[in-house]
């Protein structure tokens, strides 16, 4: 397996096969959008899949939840987002580049420094002393450090003049925290219980970029797992082992994550950590877990006037729980299995082959289905409408059948299934195997079973 990837080869490769088109194309595009195409569609819907299963049906004390997009602006007051969620921004004087002062000087130290605790002043002095350049112009002529709002507004209300602000969410935990009494009630939930979501997002990022890895719109996977103070620093440790190794389950391997512990921390938070991933531009986070104290139901309790309080159904204690927060992108985590699978490998006929070596659960296509030739096509058909009942299943007639290969391993099938003149009599096909491009005959009627042992997450 070769080392070399880089990111523009998966933004092509996605572009090229149906993962991921740039938004909104035949008009130019809009920056910083993407639309998930055919099999980017199903890929991303698998990682959600695979979160869900894992985080949320395996977890007997964990209750999923689908909150508005739209809250009570409010919400934003109490989560401290209307007055803080901002980042530092300089702007060139000379070329009227925009940047974060922070990515500044990690990019300029080449990650040897982190700005993660510095406060404006101390950044400010930090780009001055060591003549940091602007990375587009080259030239040195920076603005004061203003800080920049990253809730995008729209508004509510039909008549000129009488329209409420309201914010399009940037996380999607608020939708967890307000609803914390609703789902405790009716799921008669006991601590530790968490609510968890899958849902968009959005933030009016000042640097997005790199393909899917920070955008304006993305989906969030958030958890928040409520509990006793005692316990909190347990479930804390917990959710940290079991984030690295979904992620390890997933087929990652252990040399590109690592833990990355929060130097500084949020006034009501207790610990936080980072996973990061060895993306093509380096390590960076790929997931958050949080402590947050008893913040956000205090700040909601505060702001709404409900006590967000949890009753002990034996001591008959009231306290307001600790929270627990693991959170991940979709995209970013859909990104991240995209720059895992992606390898090239070099045949013994000295040809490049492109594969997707996806955990054949998260694959777009389970099987694709491949007459050998056209006039094979009635039986191949036949095939692919059993196997389409169980699992998402590609159809190709087109081209050589090495060509077909070659094309499914770009997108990730693990199977490929063929069917050839012996089937008419036997009934029975060759299934390839993607990893080791090793076939075994097989009949028709296994296959159901031989590729569902085989998808399991
Ligand atoms: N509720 C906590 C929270 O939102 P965060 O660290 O800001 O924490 C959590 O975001 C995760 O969401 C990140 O680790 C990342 O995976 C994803 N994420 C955040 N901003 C993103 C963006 N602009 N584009 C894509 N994914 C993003």
């Amino acid at each position: 397996m070769t080392e070399l990837k880089n990111l523009d080869k998966i933004v092509n490769l996605c572009k090229g096969r149906g993962f991921v088109f740039p938004g909104s194309e035949i008009y130019g595009g809009f920056a910083n959008t993407w639309d998930y195409g055919p099999v980017g569609n199903e890929l991303k819907k698998n990682v959600k899949n695979a979160w869900w299963k894992r985080f949320v049906q395996e977890s007997p004390n964990t209750y999923g939840v689908d909150a508005a997009i739209l809250m009570n602006p409010r919400v934003w007051d109490a989560s401290g987002h209307t007055q803080n969620f901002s980042d530092p921004l300089m702007d060139c004087k000379e070329c009227k580049q925009r940047f974060r002062a922070d990515n500044l000087i990690e990019d300029n130290s080449k990650g040897k420094v982190s700005a993660e605790a510095m406060t404006n002043e101390q950044m400010e002095n930090y780009i001055a002393e060591h003549k940091v350049n602007c990375p587009n112009c080259g030239k040195f002529n920076w603005s004061n450090i203003r800080q920049f709002k990253l809730m995008f507004e729209t508004s509510r209300g039909t008549v000129e003049g009488q329209k409420d602000v309201v914010y399009l969410r940037p996380e999607t935990c608020q939708g967890e925290y307000v609803n914390f009494l609703n789902v405790q009630r009716t799921a008669r939930a006991k601590v530790p219980f968490a609510i968890a979501q899958i849902g968009k997002s959005f933030r009016n990022e000042i640097t997005p970029g790199n393909f899917l890895f920070r955008t304006i719109e993305f989906e969030q996977m958030e958890l928040q797992m409520f509990c006793k103070e005692e316990e909190s620093f347990k479930i804390y440790d917990d959710y940290k082992k079991q984030a690295r190794e979904f992620l390890l389950n997933l087929g990652f391997k252990e040399e590109h994550l690592k833990y990355h512990d929060h130097e500084k921390l949020a006034h009501y938070a207790k610990a936080a950590c980072d996973i990061f991933y060895k993306f093509p531009i380096g390590f960076s986070e790929l997931n958050g877990i949080h402590h947050r104290s008893t913040w956000d139901l205090s700040r909601h309790s505060e702001f709404s006037g409900k006590a967000m309080q949890y009753v002990d159904p034996v001591t008959n204690e009231k306290f307001t729980p600790n929270v627990i927060e693991y959170s991940i992108g979709a995209d970013r985590l859909t990104l991240a299995v995209l720059c895992e699978a992606y390898d090239e490998e070099t045949l013994e006929n000295g040809e490049t082959r492109v594969v997707l070596h996806f955990h054949p659960a998260l694959a777009p296509y389970k099987v694709a289905i491949l007459p050998l030739q056209k006039n094979l096509g009635e039986k191949a058909r036949e095939v692919y409408a059993k196997l389409s009942k169980e699992f998402m299943c590609d159809y190709d007639e087109a081209g050589s059948i090495g060509k077909r290969y070659r094309r499914e391993d770009e997108i990730g099938t693990p199977f490929c299934v063929t069917i050839d003149f012996d089937t008419l009599n036997d009934n029975t096909v060759t299934i390839r195997d993607r990893d080791t491009m090793e076939q075994i005959r097989l009949p028709i009627d296994d296959l159901v079973d031989y590729v569902s042992t085989r998808i399991k997450f």
